[in-house]
């Protein structure tokens, strides 16, 4: 297998993700349901805990190429978004456009900001459906839902592609509060 260090030219290194403080086996267990393998890199940093190399494909764990990072959240950002939760619980009109975004999100997310995986077939995206199903969806309820688009799907964007949108918060490059959608994308 060719591994994805040999490749020369650039490429997306990584994402940098973080979980909220108490959920890092929460977050491991997202990220393998989604068929990823997860290592410790030993690397703490200024961190409460050290930081997690989420591996897309199990038989080329390579840390420093195609590797989503995942640490805890810092305190400073913690602050800010505790704060702007309690402005929200506060400003309805806010509270409302929230939840205009979350179900954006939900539903027609094509443009909301994301990271995707790719996976070899639908059926490998079927397989991480089934995982979330049987295990996340009941525990997490209303912090994560799946919505897959088929290419003949009336509201697909595209015809090449299976897309399967996850909106979730436990494993975010951004805010908690906005969430986080990971896409799942496959061949059609
Ligand atoms: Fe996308």
């Amino acid at each position: 297998m060719k591994r994805i260090a040999d490749y020369e030219g650039t490429l997306l290194s990584h994402v940098e993700s973080l979980y909220r403080p108490g959920e890092r086996e929460l977050a491991i267990e997202l990220v393998e349901a989604l068929g990823c393998v997860v290592t410790d890199t030993g690397f703490k940093g200024d961190g409460a805990d050290s930081f997690l190399a989420v591996h897309p494909n199990p038989e080329d764990q390579d840390v420093q190429n195609n590797a989503v990072y995942m640490s805890q959240i810092r305190p400073e950002q913690l602050l800010v978004e505790e704060r702007l939760k309690q402005v929200v619980l506060q400003d309805q009109a806010l509270a409302e456009a929230m939840e205009g975004y979350r179900e954006v999100a939900r539903t027609k997310p094509f443009g909301v900001p994301h990271f995707s995986l790719r996976y070899k077939s639908r059926k490998s995206i079927e397989a991480a459906e089934a995982r979330l199903k049987s295990s996340l969806i009941p525990k997490l309820k209303d912090r994560l839902h799946l919505r897959i688009f088929y290419p003949d799907d009336a509201d697909a964007a595209v015809g090449i592609s299976v897309q399967g949108f996850l909106y979730q918060d436990v494993v975010v490059s951004g805010s908690f509060m906005m969430g986080q959608i990971i896409e799942l994308q496959a061949p059609a």
